[in-house]
């Protein structure tokens, strides 16, 4: 088979139908995969004693995935270490959380060896290679050097920090040459590759020419290009699945259980990222400030936990128990609870009647590099009655959306005052704002964007 797409990312979606995986890189991968077809190569999700070196196949139609699965040290080091302990909170600016650990860096980079030998064996000459997020950055050189010389894309999905945070890294000019072995490297934002230039110019002398709406560069002895790729989703589809989603039975318990109170929704997975103790605190300063809102307004906020091994998540955890137990000791009613707050998953299709029937979509992250959530959302609306999304400047989803409120997370008064606005907004104005942002996610699907990057990939 000729010029196969191969995508490569640590997460792998499983493709049977009715599976779902939380975390937008899986959720626009697979979507895009399903259409187009093709070869999802990365980590089976599973840890064992001894990993060996088989690789699990699995067809579906046209979409294959070849799955490693990783060793105990392995996975401490590479997953819970370098990748979520060190590269996760770097990239989402916050230097006080990273763990500089050298010993993690070589699992990091053990690992990506090892899925490159992996790969290796799969490829055909003129397969398109595309990889995905922070786990894999040196994945790119590690094929080179077994030889493989086909086009390698690589896409960024978290934010990009600045030059000055990025160098705090020991290692950083080491992880950032990596960078250059690959054709392409696609991030979310213009802000992101600004940020990227930017880095590699001051501290890898790199040469920088702007063109084709994005920049060519010369660094590490090397040429690439640099392009700012913004992920979508598939709201055609968001909009026909949300619209069937009355008669699901856990979509109905939540409507019947609102009777004739305004539903605020957050879904997130459960990370420092999101800004979830600064929600729950706009949220309690709502009730505080505007008390008409007590037994009139729930929040419901879905967070199902990630990466349990990495001591901050097990802490952030801790710390919402504690604070929606606060709130809801604070104002909960004997018929009404303020914080409705789930630490599970559910099918996407239930996700969508949650996100249809609520008034407000409140995504607030911190640092997000797009967030898909704020996007379900809104396609998830019924167009004669749409809600209102308040969304985090801080997301990079707010560069496109102009028509949501736009918030500083970190500003409690302030988003709690966005909120209030939302539920107060009249139906003229969500319905403009609505369609308007409706005309931007539609224009950008994710298909559009996968096909869009591996288009220019291809065109050399
Ligand atoms: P991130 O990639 O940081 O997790 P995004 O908002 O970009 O953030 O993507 C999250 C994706 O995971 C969305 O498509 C969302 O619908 C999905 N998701 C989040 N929480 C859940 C959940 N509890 N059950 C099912 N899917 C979820
Ligand atoms: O899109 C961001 C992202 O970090 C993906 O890279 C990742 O797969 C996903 O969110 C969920 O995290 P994890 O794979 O660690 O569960």
């Amino acid at each position: 088979m000729t010029n196969r797409t191969v995508v490569v990312s640590n997460r792998v979606a499983p493709i049977d139908e009715g599976r779902t995986a939380a975390g937008g890189l899986a959720v626009a991968v697979l979507a895009a995969l399903r259409r187009s077809g093709g070869i999802w190569f990365g980590w089976s999700g599973e840890v064992v004693a001894s990993p060996g070196e088989t690789v699990h196949l699995t067809e579906r139609g046209r979409l294959a995935t070849a799955t490693v699965d990783l060793g105990e040290d392995d996975y401490e080091a590479y997953y819970n270490g370098f990748a979520n302990a060190t590269l996760w909170p770097l990239f989402h600016y916050r230097v006080d959380l990273v763990d500089f650990d050298r010993a993690n860096y070589a699992g990091y980079r053990r690992v990506n060896a090892h899925f490159a030998r992996k790969l290796a064996g799969l490829l055909g000459p003129d397969d398109l290679i595309w990889v995905h997020d922070y786990h894999l950055i040196p994945l790119g050189e590690e094929l080179r050097r077994l030889g493989i010389g086909n086009r390698i894309g690589f896409f960024l999905h978290t934010p990009l920090p600045p030059r000055e945070l990025l160098a705090t890294l020991p290692m950083h000019r080491e992880l950032m040459r990596c960078l250059a072995f690959f054709d392409l490297v696609g991030v979310q934002t213009e802000r992101d590759r600004v940020r990227l230039c930017g880095y590699l110019a001051g501290e890898a002398d790199a040469l920088l020419e702007e063109r084709d709406g994005g920049a060519s560069v010369r660094a590490f002895g090397r040429e690439f290009r640099v392009e700012a790729h913004p992920i979508g989703i598939d709201a055609a589809h968001v909009e026909r699945s949300a619209a069937g989603t009355a008669n699901i039975r856990d979509v109905e318990r939540l409507r019947v259980s609102l009777a004739d109170r305004r539903l605020i929704v957050g879904v997130d997975r459960l990370d420092y990222s999101k800004g979830l103790p600064q929600r729950f605190d706009a949220f309690a300063h709502l009730l505080r400030a505007r008390p008409g809102n007590r037994n009139r307004v729930s929040l419901m906020q879905i967070a199902p936990p990630t990466r349990g091994g990495v001591a901050e998540y097990s802490e952030i955890r801790r710390t919402l128990d504690t604070l929606a137990g606060h709130v809801n000791g604070e104002f909960a009613d004997v018929d009404w609870v303020p914080i409705r707050y789930l630490n599970r998953s559910f099918s996407r299709r239930t996700l969508f009647g949650f996100l249809r029937l609520a008034r407000v979509g409140l995504v607030t992250p911190l640092r997000d590099g797009m967030n898909l959530v704020a996007m379900e959302y809104l396609a998830s609306q019924p167009p004669d009655d749409p809600g209102a999304l308040v969304l985090s400047r801080f997301a990079g989803a707010a560069q496109y959306l102009p028509d949501a409120l736009i918030v500083n997370p970190y500003d409690v008064e302030g988003v709690a005052e966005a909120i209030q606005a939302a539920l107060a907004m009249p139906l003229g104005e969500r319905r403009e704002r609505w369609e308007r942002s409706m005309r931007v996610l539609r224009s950008n699907s994710v298909e559009a964007w996968y096909e869009r990057f591996l288009a220019r990939l291809a065109g050399g």
